[in-house]
């Protein structure tokens, strides 16, 4: 884990759950989530578009400490975009973080490093946080250039982006062979990759620009990726579609932060 004094875990529920289970899930993470002992972290929940207004609104009524995620949005304000949604509408809702540039947005939906770059353009400068997701492929891996290619995507997605803004900047590591296989980094490898993303990030940025791992993290190896991976915690994806399996996860973070202080 890194120096800093909070942690950060997103769940990013991906295409699953109607607004029906959704409001289900966000139930059972309340009562969870009141009789753990969670400090020290920020817990968001990333749902599809559809389910946003009736999470926001079970975490507004049972006064719930979690904030709302999106997994994705449109880079400018309006206009003639089927199917797209922006991010006034989102912010309307009360979203706060937004997942920009997955993997899978970028290898199903053509997101280009530029479209990237204007998206969390955009996204910080409404004043929200921009979740930026980067990692290599197990091809780029094996021919040893992982560094270079994480490196060069940090770059693209921050290219321009003033300073001021740091703090509304997560980049959550996740290596594309580790996301939905069960496979995952050694803590050391994450560690690498986690300086390595703080070395590409403007120097003045490193303290208030969080790294989040995601891939494949479960409650059985949640704590070793903390304890070895040098990163401020976690994006979640499978394992977040479950209140006991999520809460378990957030806790993990959470004692690690509690222990530091
Ligand atoms: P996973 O997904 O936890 O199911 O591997 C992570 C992600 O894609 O954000």
């Amino acid at each position: 884990m890194s120096d800093r004094h909070e942690g950060l875990v997103i769940g990013n529920w991906k295409m699953n759950l109607d607004h029906v289970e959704a409001i289900h899930l966000t139930q059972q993470l309340g009562v969870l989530h009141r009789n753990t002992n969670i400090e020290n972290v920020v817990t968001v929940l990333a749902p599809p578009f559809t389910d946003i207004r009736s999470v926001a609104s079970v975490i507004e009524a049972d006064r719930l400490p979690f904030q709302m995620g999106a997994q994705h949005v449109h880079h400018l304000e309006g206009g003639a975009f089927t199917g797209e949604i922006s991010i006034p509408m989102l912010r309307r809702l009360g979203v706060k973080y937004i997942v920009v540039g997955h993997s899978e947005r970028r290898e199903y939906f053509g997101m280009t490093d530029a479209i990237v770059n204007q998206t969390l353009t955009a996204v910080v400068a409404a004043g929200l946080t921009a979740v930026v997701c980067v990692g290599e492929s197990s091809t780029t891996r094996e021919e040893g250039d992982a560094a270079r290619f994480v490196r060069d995507q940090v770059g693209v997605a921050l290219d321009r982006i003033k300073s001021k803004f740091a703090s509304n900047v997560v980049v959550a590591y996740e290596p594309l062979w580790a996301i939905g296989t069960g496979a995952v980094p050694t803590g050391e490898q994450v560690a690498e990759m986690a300086s390595t993303i703080r070395a590409a990030v403007p120097s003045d940025w490193e303290e208030r620009t969080a790294v989040l791992y995601g891939g494949s993290v479960k409650p059985d190896n949640a704590e070793l990726l903390m304890r070895n991976g040098d990163v401020d915690g976690f994006l979640v994806g499978g394992a977040s579609l479950t209140a006991d399996g999520f809460l378990q996860i957030v806790k993990v973070v959470s004692d690690c932060y509690s222990k530091k202080r």
